[in-house]
């Protein structure tokens, strides 16, 4: 098991009592609080805030789209949505819970090597 497999699961494990079904409803819950709560910002089009910021930041060398990421890590995530760092504003409990954090996570981290 590749470590960030290890951590994937890890993170999943509130949601991990069907194994693989399980796995696919926590990244099912992750896509759909992303399209909720994220893609206005970050989604593809024109007057995405958070895509055109990561654009002009990262000038091609990394996506704009976070969905096409593969480097997120759950931490630099959490440290994003928890805190504020990495230039945007968090979200506090009551807006997004701890489990679904993990959701979005795992969403997140899903095509990560
Ligand atoms: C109101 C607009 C807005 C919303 C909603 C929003 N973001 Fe962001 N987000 C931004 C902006 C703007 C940046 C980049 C700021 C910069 O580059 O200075 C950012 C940056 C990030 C980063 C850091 C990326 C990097 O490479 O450093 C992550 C991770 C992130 N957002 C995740 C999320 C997730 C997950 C959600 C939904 C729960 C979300 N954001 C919702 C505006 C938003």
């Amino acid at each position: 098991m590749s470590r960030t497999t290890a951590i994937a699961s890890l993170l999943i494990l509130p949601f991990a009592y069907g194994g693989a079904a399980a796995q696919d409803s926590a990244l099912e819950l992750g896509e759909r609080i992303y399209v909720d709560k994220c893609e206005y910002c970050h989604g593809d089009g024109v007057q995405k805030g958070g895509t055109f910021m990561l654009e002009a930041r990262y000038e091609g060398e990394l996506p704009a789209l976070l969905t096409e990421r593969t480097n997120l890590t759950p931490e630099y995530i959490t440290a994003t949505l928890r805190t504020w760092t990495n230039g945007m504003a968090p979200f506090r409990p009551t807006e997004i819970s701890d489990s679904e954090l993990e959701a979005l996570v795992a969403y997140l981290t899903r095509n990560n090597e």
